[in-house]
C-alpha cells in the first residue's frame, strides 16, 4: 500500500480530522491559482454530503492581483444547469482572507457549505467562484458531491 495513504488512514483511525484534498477541476481561475481544495468531513470522493449538516471548505490559492474586495458565488450544477447555491457569507474578506488582497500572496479561503434537509438526494457539481474587484475569478473550481440522507 502507498505509504502516504496508509498514514492518512492511520491518522483517520486515530480520530484526527482527515481532510483529504478534494479532486477538483479548475473552471477558469484567471487572477489567481488554486493549489489545494479541502472539504471536511469528506472521506470518499465524490464527497457525501448529509442533509442537515454543514461542511467546511478550505481553498488554498495564490493571488496574481491586488484586490480590495472578494466576493464568492456558488452554484450547484444539476443536470447541466447552474442553480444558485446559498452560502452563509459571500464576502471573501470575512472568510479567512485578509483584505486588501496582495499580489503573489497565498490565501486560505474558509467557508462552510450547508446542506439543507429539503435538498434532494442527488449527485451534483458544486461550482465555487471568488471574484476580485474587476469581477474576475481569483479562483473558479468545480467538484462533484453527492447529497445523501
Ligand atoms: C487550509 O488548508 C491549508 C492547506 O492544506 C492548511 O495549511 C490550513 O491549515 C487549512 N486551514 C484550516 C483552517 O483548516
Amino acid at each position: 500500500m502507498d505509504v502516504r495513504i496508509g498514514l492518512i488512514a492511520l491518522f483517520c483511525l486515530m480520530g484526527f480530522t482527515c481532510a483529504d484534498p478534494v479532486k477538483y477541476v479548475d473552471c477558469g481561475s484567471s487572477t489567481g491559482k488554486v493549489s489545494i481544495v479541502d472539504i471536511n468531513p469528506c472521506s470518499s470522493q465524490p464527497c457525501q454530503l448529509h442533509k442537515g449538516e454543514s461542511y467546511s471548505v478550505n481553498v488554498t490559492f495564490n493571488s496574481a492581483v491586488e484586490s480590495q474586495t472578494s466576493k464568492a458565488t456558488v452554484h450547484g450544477i444539476i443536470a447541466g444547469v447552474p442553480v444558485p447555491y446559498p452560502i452563509p457569507n459571500e464576502d471573501g474578506c470575512k472568510s479567512g482572507i485578509q483584505c486588501p488582497i496582495k499580489k503573489q500572496q497565498t490565501y486560505h479561503y474558509l467557508n462552510s457549505l450547508p446542506v439543507k434537509s429539503e435538498y434532494p438526494a442527488i449527485k451534483l457539481v458544486v461550482k465555487w467562484e471568488l471574484k476580485d474587484d474587476n469581477d474576475q475569478d481569483l479562483f473558479c473550481i468545480k467538484f462533484p458531491v453527492q447529497i445523501v440522507n
